[in-house]
């Protein structure tokens, strides 16, 4: 594979990339008839549920003078702006009534909108697609509609366990990616006795591949040096352990390990509040150990302990990075870190030119690193 990237260009431009869903809120954090604010992508939004459940996502910015929508009245139907009393439907942002204009005043209330974006729920979280232009505040559009669906998580039986677990981190979208998917952290970062210590670190050789959009590190047998996987192997048949890795633009990384007929499955993505501010959600999906005690309760425990030790890291990190230091990434453990910022420049390019994205891996590659 030819070697694109300078060390220098490693620094993270903190692009955002539209175009596509990103998660919002947890859907158990939206009750009916309220609303609520978020940023994605430095927009500000007001989401909300309609009287039946359904919900929606405006910008938050009036378009008559610029006001936050997210402190009006909603009837369960249509949003009153605070300042001037302006209606809008919630889902369209069609504008339903201008209360100063007289009888003779012909002013089409209907083809003002407030901007309106898709939202959608799926896996416990309410997803809005960010489209590339727009929707305009002060608008006469209505919105883009997305060509596909939220993305959701696998799963391989009707019954499961569901969990979530949320993180903000005061770095970009880029370093929270990277950081996601960087393999040469965990002896460090992730110590526990029950987890791993230092000595355990071996090398390791995995086996990715390009997938649309992305890669994924091939199905293989999980780590042999962490104890939850030593556990797992003695529970299922050892042989039929799998792990199957996935990064796809803008932002997933999903986890899928099938041992027999048990499974676990995670969606867990990096969000863009702002340039430098990120989230991490982690939604994980699961028939393992169902019949276990507490076995869903160790596990959120075993997860919220590796998104705070990464939490508290990129934290750490964003005062290293408050001055601009030049930055590198080496071979192999940050081939992952560079087939990002490769996959993220060749869909700019695509876009740029419409045409066809150009893939930057050329076909599977074998990384080797010690971790
Ligand atoms: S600012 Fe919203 S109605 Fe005037
Ligand atoms: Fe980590």
């Amino acid at each position: 594979m030819p070697e694109l990237d300078l060390p220098q260009r490693q620094a993270p431009d903190t692009l955002m990339l539209t175009g596509f869903w990103y998660r919002a809120l947890p859907a158990d954090r939206v009750a009916p008839r309220q609303l609520y604010k978020a940023t994605l992508l430095e927009i500000p939004l007001v989401i909300g549920r309609d009287r039946e459940g359904h919900p929606f996502a405006l910008r938050d910015a009036c378009p008559h003078r610029g006001m936050p929508l997210h402190g009006g009245q909603f009837d369960g139907e249509n949003i009153e702006c605070p300042y001037h009393g302006w209606k809008f439907n919630g889902h369209s942002g069609q504008c339903q009534l201008i209360p100063s204009l007289t009888a003779d005043q012909t002013m089409k209330v209907d083809r003002v909108y407030a901007g309106s974006f898709a939202c959608e729920e799926r896996d416990g979280f309410l997803w809005v697609f960010i489209p590339d232009a727009g929707p305009p505040s002060a608008g006469f559009t209505p919105r883009a509609e997305p060509s596909a669906s939220a993305p959701q998580i696998e799963k391989f039986s009707d019954k499961y366990k569901f969990a979530y677990l949320q993180a903000e981190m005061p770095v970009s979208i880029d370093h929270g990616i990277i950081g996601l998917m960087d393999p040469a952290h965990g002896p460090f970062v992730h110590q526990a006795w029950w987890w791993r210590s230092q000595h355990s670190i071996h090398e390791k050789r995995k086996n990715f591949e390009p997938i649309p959009n992305g890669f994924r590190m091939s199905a293989h047998k999980p780590s042999s040096n962490s104890a939850p996987y030593k556990l797992l192997r003695l529970f299922a048949d050892a042989d039929s352990v799998t792990t199957t890795i996935d990064f796809v633009l803008p932002n997933l990384r999903s986890e899928t390990i099938r041992a027999g007929k048990y499974w676990f499955s995670s969606l867990t993505t990096v969000t863009p509040i702002t340039r430098n501010q990120c989230r991490i959600d982690v939604v994980a999906a699961w028939n393992l150990f169902r019949w276990v005690p507490f076995a869903s309760e160790l596990l959120k425990f075993v997860f919220a302990k590796f998104v705070e030790q990464d939490r508290r890291t990129m934290e750490m990190q964003a005062e290293g990075l408050k001055h601009n230091p030049h930055l590198m990434l080496i071979d192999d453990a940050d081939r992952p870190a560079k087939w990002y910022f490769q996959l993220k420049a060749a869909h700019l390019e695509a876009k740029r030119t419409g045409t066809e994205m150009r893939h930057p891996m050329a076909g599977p590659v074998t990384l080797k690193w010690r971790s």
